[in-house]
């Protein structure tokens, strides 16, 4: 037992071993016994319905480390709702991954297999294995089906923000708009388009985190279970290989990764998480290497938001293995929705990346999701610096507004409200009623992966702590060109201004921790202390092991 970690609390003779082994014993373990802990990390929640199926996931998990020889010890961690935790369940991603890597730090464990789903849950999950670094595998949860709305398949979060400016254009009736609540309230599973969640889960299985094939699945496919079994399977073997996640979240492996995630046309939220898990390697991802990767890797997947199809579509057509097989290899053949890279979606890279004096530090751009029209494109500015403060203003009659207008949402970045999705703002009522579907805006918050639009996001240094934005007023002119990389205003121009700062309403608790410790969105919005800034805080330090 001493080749493995829990041998630490559990060989010996004296009464600390004999504790820590009476009290596993209800668990299953028994004494001499030499069979790998395996610790099974579980997001599922009554209020969470995108990780409600992760129950039978865990128990499918459970017999595969029990048919490999491992003792499967199963754990609940904290849920990250993103429909329902506000202000935004950004705000305790870290809090998460702070949980999971503390449990396994302070736990006997010697294996994890972690099982999350929506949104935030996969990459906490990775930051905290990247950061405990033992024997892992990652269980996504699979897409929601697709519900149909007057013969229209509706496409989780996406046609809900096109639904919401086409009732405001006057375009979807009442009774639509009710059919709508109870269409999108059927299923459990992650949101069924290139959201948050299904590009995570596709990032990890690009990092070599999943058991290959199970990141595009249809939420209750009876195929899951047997992949949940094999990921049981699979832990218990890393433990005997001593395989750990630091082999696989290497440079290399980040920029295959990012090839992926420019091949499917994810979402923006991937690039500020893969900052933060290359961070907890103490490595640097610049922004430039996201644009970098998505100039030489066109869209091949056509999938809302940035394409046409589904979740399902992708699946049909072989999921992460089809794409990495079309990445390989240009001249292979493709099945819609996925595209060779010869022949791809959209000439547009899927991302940008954009600085200048309005973003000294970056902010990036979907601009597979994005009218090609408005890459580059000069406007005055219409400026919010609160997120109340634009939901009151935005369909407001004299709002000084026209369709070259340049919205701006200021405040809504890490430190100023924990950068919640707000960042795609509804288009004001009276230009849509004229026919506009998209303008140019800009903001330090995020962007639902869901969301499209010409939308310039994760603007860094944010208005909080004095960026640029803080200083912008209605009226002064923007400059954006995506291609060449530039957003700015006339030089000089804010010098002397004083900045309008978000008001930190929180006085206590979690988010005053967060505000304290939270990086901009280029280094992932992790805390600095979880950070590996030295070769020395890799991995974890083990703890002491004694009487509790
Ligand atoms: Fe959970 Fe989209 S809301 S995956």
């Amino acid at each position: 037992m001493t080749d493995l970690r829990s041998g630490a609390w559990l060989s010996g003779d004296d009464e600390v071993a004999l504790n820590h082994r009476a009290a596993l014993h209800a668990g299953g373990f028994r004494s001499g016994s030499r069979r790998p802990l395996i610790g099974i990390a579980s997001t599922a929640s009554d209020l969470n319905r995108c990780d409600r199926g992760l129950t039978a996931l865990a128990a499918a998990a459970r017999r595969g480390v029990l048919a490999a020889g491992g003792l499967p010890l199963e754990f609940p961690v904290m849920s990250l709702p993103e429909d329902l935790m506000k202000p935004t369940a950004m705000l305790y991603r870290n809090l998460l991954a702070i949980e999971v890597e503390e449990t396994i730090r302070s736990q006997p464990l010697d294996g994890i297999v972690a099982l999350g789903n929506c949104d935030k849950t996969v990459p906490a999950y990775l930051m905290a294995l990247a950061s405990a670094d033992l024997p892992s595998v990652v269980v996504t949860g699979g897409f929601r089906p697709v519900p149909v709305l007057d013969g229209r398949p509706l496409g989780s979060g996406t046609t809900l923000w096109r639904m919401f400016d086409e009732r405001r254009a006057g375009s979807v009736s009442d009774r639509q708009w009710a059919q709508l609540e109870t269409c999108l309230g059927a299923g459990t599973g992650a949101c069924n388009t290139m959201g948050t969640a299904s590009t995570m889960a596709i990032m990890a299985e690009a990092l070599g985190m999943t058991v290959p094939g199970s990141a595009v699945i249809q939420a209750g496919d009876p195929a899951q279970e047997a992949l949940a079994e094999e990921a049981g399977r699979r832990v218990v073997a890393l433990v005997g290989t001593g395989t750990r996640p630091s082999a696989l979240l290497t440079e290399a492996g980040f920029d295959r990764a990012i090839a992926v995630l420019a091949a499917v046309g994810g979402s923006t939220n991937a690039i500020i998480h893969l900052c933060a898990v290359a961070g907890r390697r103490g490595l640097v991802l610049p922004l430039e290497r996201f644009a970098a990767i998505a100039a030489r890797v066109p869209v091949i997947a056509d999938i809302a938001p940035a394409g046409a199809g589904l979740m399902p579509d992708l699946a049909a057509a072989g999921g992460v293995p089809a794409i990495q097989a079309l990445l390989d290899d240009p001249g292979a053949t493709a099945r819609w929705p996925l595209r060779p890279v010869t022949d791809p979606v959209t000439s547009e890279p899927a991302f940008m990346v954009v600085r200048g004096n309005l973003a000294p530090d970056g902010a990036v751009i979907k601009t597979a999701a994005a009218t090609p029209g408005l890459l580059r494109h000069r406007g005055p500015a219409v400026v919010f610096h609160s997120y109340a403060q634009m939901r009151e203003r935005i369909d407001d009659p004299d709002l000084p507004v026209t369709p070259d207008s340049v919205l701006v949402l200021a405040g809504c970045g890490p430190v100023g409200a924990a950068m919640p999705e707000w960042g795609n703002m509804p288009i004001p009522a009276a230009l849509l009623r004229q026919g506009v579907t998209d303008m140019v805006r800009v903001t330090d918050g995020r962007m639902s992966g869901t969301g499209y639009g010409t939308v310039v996001l994760h603007v860094a240094p944010e208005s909080a702590i004095g960026g640029p934005l803080s200083r912008l007023r209605d009226g002064d002119m923007v400059t954006l060109d995506g291609p060449a990389g530039i957003l700015s205003v006339p030089e000089g121009l804010l010098d002397g201004r004083p900045p309008v700062l978000p008001e930190l309403a929180d006085r206590r608790g979690w988010p005053v921790l967060h505000r304290a410790h939270v990086t901009q969105a280029p280094e992932g919005c992790d805390y600095d202390f979880l950070q590996a800034r030295a070769p020395d805080q890799l991995p974890f330090t083990e703890p002491v092991i004694g009487r509790s």
